[in-house]
């Protein structure tokens, strides 16, 4: 009661004020607050969840706005006429319909205190900001290629080219510490309720909407100026299920939270004695933008894309609700969120995948740099005839033993005449090392003849944990001076000998100004699996990712160049030697031109009429997503779009 009456004063003092809400509770009129208004989420089948009977009850609380979290079905004609004021582009920040403060503090009292204000993760850097402190900003320097730095932040990236670079940590001296492509505001996610009431609420404000799980997109599409973040970094639950049987598979299986990460679904696989398919960096989210684009893994030339594992997806749709779609439920949905991307069909909450028998491991690693100088291991010539040999021996290994040839070519760093190759590994599941070296002899006598003599460091391991621990590269990430794009070249090219020449010599001529990160493997379609995953990685052999760079201290023009030559050079001469065949959604030039086929093929249609089917707002929108061509970003220049502008029909 005591609460209750220092509540009424409160209610009374500022009732004037704009932002002023209350509620009526038994007969009386009281502020609205952490105390008197409930979170809204309640308990069904083990999750807390948003529905009607919640909503019709903090109606009845006479709380103000509450229609504004509504489901679709339940908008009254008035508040639908409002939709009709929803023309052009997405209520921004400053605009007439730009929701009230006092409407934000309804959203996070629902939440139950989950509204996070959008601070952009520099601000600490620059002296002129209020959050200006140097002992973080200083240890943000130091950890800044960390992807964990990141995905820790509501809101920040890893590619802060797309966020427009208006708050980097480098700059804080002499600069202004801008929101640029950073959300407006974020829900820190931990129940799906929460999921709902934000999916709701853009929807019905016209506000726009981005998901962010860990931020590693490569195109901006975990960013967004004005926008409201659905945050699913901390739904970090693992369950394993020995037994699973249903839909067709018997066998073990992990159920993931949307917020787990490749390295964490590494290490339950391990404690489980199960081998899992996920991607090869630590922090990528697995069942976030990983597996709905796709997802390739060191395990894809066995078992396919991440996204050939799933056996269920529980999922919030555009129109709010809660539901779990499988082969035999929503099978629409289902088929279409393994590989359509994510941020497009709804918030994926979480997904069970099938997970592998445990079994053995061999590979190798390398290092090696050509040139002519005391520090290269072999001359130039030898170094691009052994990688001929390498490319040409393709068919050999992914397609025909399951391997994963991880490596990738650059011009030396020291401005040297020459290259460096990299191996991070060669790795062969299920291959006992003396079969790997049987299996690698000719081309090491190949190497040995054309005089690259170098000496890999070969070994073994009776699970996956250990070599992928021990011999994948730590990821450095939110490099923001980089433009990459990538490229699926089908095993037809290794079938008639004039076209590969042909592969090789485009390989050879974009090595010299690119560099190339290079993945022999094969995403073969598996038994009884139909998803959305691009076609052409069930073509693919080799896999390749390019990327051009530039300085702090380039030119405007050499910077327009540099992005540029990802798309019309590296990208034209890649598309030259694979017509018809795609890029890889994830890891994909944001120019990529005719993007629709390239990362879906004959699947776009169908992905394109789900889409309207279930989000005829267009609710979600990402670049380069499915329906996504509708929208623009205001203020761009042609060869690069960021996510710092306007969301505007076109
Ligand atoms: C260092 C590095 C290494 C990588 N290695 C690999 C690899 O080995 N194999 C591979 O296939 N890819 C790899 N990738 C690419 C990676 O798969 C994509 O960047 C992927 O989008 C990351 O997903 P995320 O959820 O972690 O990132 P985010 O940037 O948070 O999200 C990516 C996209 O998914 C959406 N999204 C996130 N969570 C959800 C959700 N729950 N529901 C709906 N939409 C959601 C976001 O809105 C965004 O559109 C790598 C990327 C980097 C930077
Ligand atoms: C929120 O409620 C207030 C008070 O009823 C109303 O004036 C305002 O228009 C509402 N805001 C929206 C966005 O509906
Ligand atoms: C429709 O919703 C508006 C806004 O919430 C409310 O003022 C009005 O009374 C409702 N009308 C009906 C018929 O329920
Ligand atoms: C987000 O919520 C989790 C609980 O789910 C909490 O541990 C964490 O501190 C919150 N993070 C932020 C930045 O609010
Ligand atoms: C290395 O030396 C050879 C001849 O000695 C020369 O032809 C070649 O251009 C040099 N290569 C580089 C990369 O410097
Ligand atoms: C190349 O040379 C460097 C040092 O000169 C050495 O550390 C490295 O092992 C060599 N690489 C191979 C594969 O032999
Ligand atoms: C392909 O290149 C190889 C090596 O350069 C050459 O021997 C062969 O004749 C070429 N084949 C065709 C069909 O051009």
């Amino acid at each position: 009661m005591a609460v209750l009456s220092r509540t009424l004063l409160l209610a009374s003092a500022v009732a004037g004020l704009a932002s002023a809400q209350t509620i009526l509770s038994n007969g009386q009129v009281v502020a609205a607050d952490e105390n008197t208004v409930p979170v809204a989420a309640e308990s069904v089948k083990d999750e807390l969840v948003l529905t009607d009977d919640i909503l019709a009850e903090l109606t009845s609380l006479k709380l103000s706005n509450i229609s504004l979290f509504s489901f679709p079905e339940n908008l009254n004609s008035t508040e639908n006429d409002r939709r009709s004021l929803f023309t052009g582009c997405k209520t921004f920040p400053g605009d007439n319909l730009w929701p009230l403060q006092s409407v934000w503090k309804v959203f996070n009292l629902l939440t139950g205190g989950a509204l996070i204000k959008t601070v952009p993760i520099g601000s600490v850097c620059y002296t002129n900001s209020e959050h200006y402190d140097a002992d973080k900003c200083q240890d943000l320097l130091d950890h800044w290629t960390e992807s964990i730095t990141h995905a820790d932040d509501p809101t920040s990236v890893m590619s802060p080219l797309f966020q427009g670079k208006t708050c980097m940590p480098q700059n804080g001296d002499d600069g202004t510490c801008e929101l640029g492509g950073f959300p407006s505001y974020a829900v820190n996610i931990s129940t799906v309720a929460q999921i709902q009431l934000a999916i709701n609420f853009a929807r019905n404000t016209n506000v726009r909407l981005i998901v962010k799980n860990t931020g590693h997109d490569f195109l901006g599409k975990s960013a967004g100026a004005g926008a409201l973040s659905i945050w699913t970094h901390n739904l970090k639950t693992i369950e394993y299920v020995e037994h699973h049987n249903s839909c067709g598979y018997t066998g073990p299986a992990m159920k993931l939270g949307a917020g787990v990460e490749v390295g964490e679904l590494y290490a339950a696989a391990d404690k489980y004695g199960v081998a899992a398919v996920g991607g090869e960096c630590k922090g990528v989210g697995v069942v976030g933008g990983y597996i709905q684009g796709g997802g390739h893994s060191p395990h894809s030339s066995l078992y396919g894309m991440g996204a050939d594992q799933v056996l269920s997806i529980d999922i919030v749709l555009p129109n709010g609700r809660f539901i779990t779609a499988d082969k035999n439920h929503n099978s629409d949905i289902f088929w279409a969120v393994r590989g359509g991307g994510g941020s497009t069909f709804g918030v994926v909450t979480s997904m069970t995948v099938k997970v592998h028998p445990k079994t053995v491991y061999s590979g190798l690693t390398f290092y090696v740099t050509s040139g002519n100088d005391s520090l290269a291991n072999v001359t130039t010539p030898a170094f691009i005839a052994a990688l001929e040999a390498y490319w040409r021996r393709f068919p050999d290994y992914a397609a025909a033993e399951g391997h994963y040839g991880y490596s990738s070519v650059y011009p030396r760093f020291d401005g040297q005449a020459g290259y460096t190759w990299q191996f991070h590994p060669w790795l062969a599941p299920g291959v006992k090392l003396a079969d790997f070296k049987e299996t690698i002899a000719p081309l090491l006598a190949e190497w040995e003849a054309v005089g690259f003599t170098v000496e890999p460091e070969f070994w073994e391991y009776d699970n996956f944990l250990q070599p992928w621990q021990s011999h994948f590269p730590t990821e450095t990430v939110a490099n923001s001076n980089l433009r990459t794009g990538s490229r699926l070249i089908p095993a037809k090219n290794w079938e008639d000998p004039a076209m590969l020449n042909k592969t090789i010599a485009t390989l050879e001529e974009v090595m010299q100004s690119s560099a190339l990160i290079m993945y022999n493997m094969v995403g073969k379609e598996q038994a009884g699996v139909d998803n959305a995953v691009n076609p052409a990685w069930r073509e693919n052999l080799f896999y390749i990712i390019v990327g051009s760079g530039w300085t702090d201290d380039s030119t405007a023009a050499e910077i327009e160049a540099a992005n540029k030559a990802i798309t019309y050079n590296a990208g034209a001469k890649l598309r030259s030697i694979s017509e018809g065949a795609g890029s890889y959604l994830n890891e994909a030039d944001i120019a990529e031109p005719n993007f629709q086929q390239s990362f879906w093929g004959t699947n776009y249609d169908r992905l394109l009429s789900i889409k309207n089917q279930v989000d005829p707002w267009d609710t979600f929108w990402a670049p380069t997503a499915v329906g996504s061509e509708g929208w623009y970003i205001t203020r761009q220049e042609s060869w690069l779009e960021t996510q710092n502008g306007r969301l505007c029909r076109k």
